[in-house]
C-alpha cells in the first residue's frame, strides 16, 4: 500500500531550533534607532520585551535549545502530520512528487503557536503577566490567545476594525481563551484615537493595530509586546517545521527540489525554508520559493531599504524589501500576508539570491485551493493558497518537460474560518486588484532618509 501520511512519535519533536544566522553568507544590517540613527541595543527592546527574547533576536549560535516546558507544550499537536499529496498529483497528471507539512493541526489552525507558545514562557518566566499585541484576520490573535491560556497571562489583543466586524469567530476564540480584544483603531491609545479623529471610520490596518500594542506595552510597565512574525526570534521558533519535515521526507526515502512557503511577513517560509537554506548554502541544489499575493507584492516589487515596521513610527528602522509604511494594501482575503514588509533575514536572503518570490493575485489563487479541497479534502486557509497555487504550478511545469522533481510545500493553516471568503469566490464577489503601482510610489516617497 502506498504511504500518505509520514508520522513522527513525540520522542521525535526536534529539541533544538535551527538559526540561519549562524550559516548566512551575510548577517541583515542591524535595526537603527530612529532618533539616533544607530545601531539599537538591548537596552532599546527592554521594554517591550523580555531579555531572553532579545538575547535570540540577536544570537548567532546555530542551535538553540527549547525548553522542556515548550515542547511539553508543543507535544499537544506536535509532530505536525507530513503528506504524500498523491490525489492532487494524479488529478495533475504530473510526475512530479508533491508533499505538505500540516501544520493546521494546532489548536489555534495554524503555524503561529509554535511562537506563541515559547514567547508566552519567556515572558511568563521574566515575571511578565500581561501581553499586548495585534492580529489581522485572527490567527496569530488566536494562538497569542490560545498561549496566554496556557500560561496564565492576560492577553489584550488589538484587532483590525474590518477583521473585528467581519470574523466574530475568530474573536470569540481569543475571548474563549480569556483574551480581551478591542477593534483597532480604539480609544484605548493615542494612536488609535488620533487614527479616529482623523477619520472615525478607519477600518484599521495591520500596521495601525501594531502600534496600538507596541504603545500599550511600552507605557504600561507591567506589560510586554508579542510579535507573531517578521522578528528573528519568530523565524527561528517556526523553523521547527522544517527541521520537522526533514526528518519525515527522510522517512520517506525523498529530498525536496523545490520547497513553498507563502509570506505575509516572513515566518512561515523562514519555518519550512530555512533548514533547507542551510543546506543550499552547504551546496544543496534546492530551490526554496516565497509565495506573496500580487496586490501587496512585498518582495517581487518593494525597495530593499531601512523602513519601520508599523504606521506610527514606534519600531526600530529595520532593513527589508518594502512597499512603504503608510501603504494600505487592498482588502483582499488573504488578511495574513497583508504586511508593508518582512523578515529582514528572508529579506536579506532573497537580496543574496538564496530564496525566489513569486507573486499571484487571488482568482487564481482561490482556483488552486478549491483544486487542492477537492483532492486532498483539507480546506486551506487564503494565505495557505498562494503556496498551494505555486506547488501546483511548478507541478505543471514537471508535466511539461516530463521531469519528475519533489515538491515539498506548507500547509500554514486551514480556513475554516475564512469560509466567507469561500463563499464570495463561488459567488463571484472576489476580484483581482491590480498592482497598486501608484499607491506604493507614494507610500516609498515618504520612507525615512538614512544617513
Ligand atoms: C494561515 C497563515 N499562513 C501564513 C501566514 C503568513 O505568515 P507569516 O507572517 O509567517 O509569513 C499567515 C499569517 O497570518 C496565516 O494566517
Amino acid at each position: 500500500m502506498k504511504q500518505t501520511k509520514i508520522v513522527l512519535s513525540e520522542k521525535e519533536i526536534p529539541k533544538q531550533w535551527y538559526n540561519i544566522m549562524a550559516d548566512m553568507p551575510n548577517l541583515p544590517k542591524p535595526p537603527l534607532h530612529p532618533g539616533t540613527q544607530q545601531p539599537i541595543g538591548p537596552d532599546d527592546l527592554s521594554a517591550i520585551f523580555p531579555m531572553a527574547l532579545i538575547e535570540q533576536e540577536v544570537s548567532q549560535e546555530r542551535w538553540i535549545d527549547i525548553p522542556e516546558e515548550v515542547l511539553d507544550i508543543y507535544s499537544l499537536w506536535r509532530p505536525a502530520p507530513l503528506y504524500r499529496a498523491h490525489r492532487l498529483e494524479k488529478a495533475l497528471g504530473t510526475p512530479a512528487k508533491i508533499y505538505y507539512k500540516y501544520e493546521g493541526v494546532s489548536p489555534a489552525g495554524s503555524h503561529k503557536p509554535n511562537t506563541s507558545i515559547p514567547q508566552a514562557f519567556y515572558n511568563k518566566k521574566a515575571g511578565i503577566n500581561k501581553i499586548a499585541t495585534e492580529t489581522g484576520a485572527g490567527q496569530w490573535g488566536c494562538s497569542m490567545a490560545l498561549a496566554g491560556s496556557l500560561f496564565g497571562l492576560d492577553v489584550t489583543v488589538y484587532m483590525v476594525k474590518v477583521s473585528y466586524n467581519q470574523k466574530p469567530y475568530r474573536r470569540i476564540m481569543m475571548e474563549t481563551w480569556g483574551s480581551a480584544v478591542h477593534p483597532s483603531p480604539s480609544l484605548l491609545t493615542q494612536t488609535g484615537k488620533k487614527a479616529l479623529d482623523d477619520d472615525p471610520d478607519n477600518p484599521g490596518s495591520l500596521g495601525l493595530a501594531i502600534s496600538e500594542a507596541v504603545e500599550d506595552a511600552a507605557t504600561h510597565d507591567d506589560t510586554n509586546y508579542a510579535l507573531g512574525s517578521v522578528l528573528n526570534h519568530v523565524c527561528l521558533h517556526q523553523t521547527i517545521i522544517g527541521l520537522e519535515a526533514k526528518k519525515q521526507m527522510e522517512i520517506a526515502g525523498d529530498y525536496p527540489d523545490i520547497v513553498i512557503g507563502c509570506c505575509g511577513g516572513g515566518s512561515n517560509l523562514a519555518g519550512i525554508g530555512f533548514p533547507y537554506v542551510q543546506d543550499k548554502i552547504a551546496g544543496k541544489d534546492v530551490r526554496v520559493i516565497a509565495v506573496e499575493p500580487a496586490s501587496c507584492p512585498t518582495l517581487t516589487k518593494g525597495d530593499f531599504r531601512y523602513d519601520f515596521g508599523d504606521v506610527a513610527g514606534l519600531t526600530p528602522y529595520m532593513m527589508m524589501y518594502t512597499l512603504g509604511h503608510n501603504f494600505i494594501p487592498p482588502g483582499i482575503h488573504a488578511g495574513g500576508l497583508r504586511y508593508h514588509a518582512d523578515s529582514q533575514l528572508v529579506c536579506q536572503l532573497y537580496h543574496d539570491g538564496l530564496i525566489e518570490a513569486k507573486a499571484y493575485h487571488q482568482l487564481t489563487v482561490f482556483e488552486a485551493a478549491l483544486q487542492f479541497a477537492n483532492t486532498e479534502s483539507i480546506i486551506p486557509a487564503p494565505e495557505t493558497a498562494h503556496a498551494i497555487k505555486a506547488a501546483i504550478d511548478e507541478a505543471l511545469i514537471c508535466k511539461e518537460e516530463g521531469k519528475e522533481k519533489t515538491i515539498l510545500f506548507n500547509l500554514s493553516g486551514h480556513g475554516y474560518f475564512d469560509l466567507q471568503a469561500y463563499t464570495d469566490y463561488k459567488e463571484g464577489k472576489l476580484s483581482d486588484y491590480e498592482y497598486p503601482e501608484e499607491k506604493i510610489k507614494e507610500a516609498l516617497s515618504q520612507l525615512p532618509i538614512i544617513k
